[in-house]
């Protein structure tokens, strides 16, 4: 079978990691790599070992030697470069969150319909064994009837000039960090919430640092999560039943970029392992989508669900605003 040929457009701080997932893959390859400094794909590429490097992410899109294109820019390009890549006939995949506004979902879904093409969003902790064990524990009624689940991932935004804390740039700790205990909750639930509650604190230039929320599901599950970039490294879900407690200590980014995963099922006072498998969710990733691309099968995360995740972290940026007459709108 020939491989799929990837391309990156923009080589920043996370783009390793896709190098080092497609590097153990037989159906993939990274082939080329763009910037908007062609010294700084030049670089890239040679440290990495990729063959082309281009100055421009339009001269990448144009090369017919690229069938996928990963997307690794700062949030507010996503939307943007997904269109490009697809109405250029790639496949996409895009890192979290896909967009900013569901306007903008819509805007990708219509040009993957008009290119007939694959994108999605990059969670990758969905690929997970401990995401797919801990699901599969919830909804077998290992935990009795579900009562709530509560999320957090925080860290120390120290990086000078970040583009998270940029309000041009899509900042925020909700978009960068808050998306996923978000995520977790609605797939959790296999729904949408259908009220959320918000409280933030937020930075002079309106970004939030601090973001509690809470969402409110049909079938009256509740969930409740905080992020921030001002608190150190903290990730951990916990999902409770009226028989059970689930608690995953490094649901996000485990090994082999965070701690070990590790799920523990708490009964009364007494706790219990859950064994599960370790692996590069990067990798699972790539994979997922070309099974997808090559076989046709549905990719682990579609793209009506990544509308609604962007619709719900939307309206927790509301209501978190509306509540701080200080705070500047979004
Ligand atoms: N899935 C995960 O585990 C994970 C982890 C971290 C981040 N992410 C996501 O991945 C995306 C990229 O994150 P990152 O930390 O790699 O970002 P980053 O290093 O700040 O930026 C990535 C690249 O974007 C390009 N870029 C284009 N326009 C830019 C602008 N106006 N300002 C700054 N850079 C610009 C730059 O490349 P050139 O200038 O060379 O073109 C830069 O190297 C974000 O959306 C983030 O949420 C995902």
């Amino acid at each position: 079978m020939n491989q799929l040929r990837w391309g990156i457009i923009g080589p920043g701080r996370i783009a390793p990691r896709i190098v080092r997932a497609l590097s153990g893959s037989s159906r993939g390859a990274l082939v080329a790599v763009a910037s908007r400094d062609l010294e700084r794909a030049r670089a890239f590429a040679a440290n990495f070992g990729i063959g082309q490097a281009y100055g421009s992410y339009d001269e990448l899109l144009k090369s017919p030697e690229v069938d996928v294109v990963y997307v690794s820019l700062p949030n507010h390009l996503h939307a943007e470069w997904t269109v490009r890549a697809l109405d250029a006939g790639k496949h996409v995949l895009c890192e979290k969150p896909l967009a900013l506004t569901v306007e903008e979902v819509d805007m990708i879904i219509e040009a993957a319909h008009r290119a007939g093409r694959i994108a999605v969003e990059g969670f990758t902790y969905l690929h997970h064994p401990q995401t797919i064990r801990a699901f599969e524990l919830a909804r077998d009624g290992a935990l009795g009837t579900l009562e709530f689940v509560r999320g957090t991932f925080s860290f120390m935004l120290t990086y000078p000039n970040d583009p998270r804390t940029d309000p041009e740039m899509g900042g925020g700790s909700l978009w960068d960090v808050g998306c996923y205990p978000v995520s977790f909750a609605r797939n959790l639930a296999g729904a949408e919430p259908e009220e959320v509650r918000a409280f933030a604190r937020f930075d002079d230039r309106g970004v939030d640092r601090t973001f509690i929320g809470q969402l409110l599901f049909p079938n009256g599950l509740l969930a409740q999560f905080d992020c921030g970039f001002a608190a150190p490294d903290r990730e951990e879900v916990e999902i409770v039943g009226s028989d059970a407690a689930l608690v995953l200590g490094a649901p996000f980014l485990p090994a082999p970029d965070g701690p070990p995963p590790s799920v523990t099922m708490w009964r009364g006072r007494s706790s219990t392992p859950v064994e599960v498998s370790s692996l590069d969710q990067y990798q699972a990733e790539v994979e997922d989508l070309m099974s997808a691309i090559v076989e046709g099968t549905a990719p682990g995360l579609t793209l009506e669900s990544s509308r609604a995740n962007v619709a719900t972290l939307v309206a927790l940026d509301h209501d978190a605003r509306a509540r701080r007459h200080d705070a500047p709108s979004a």
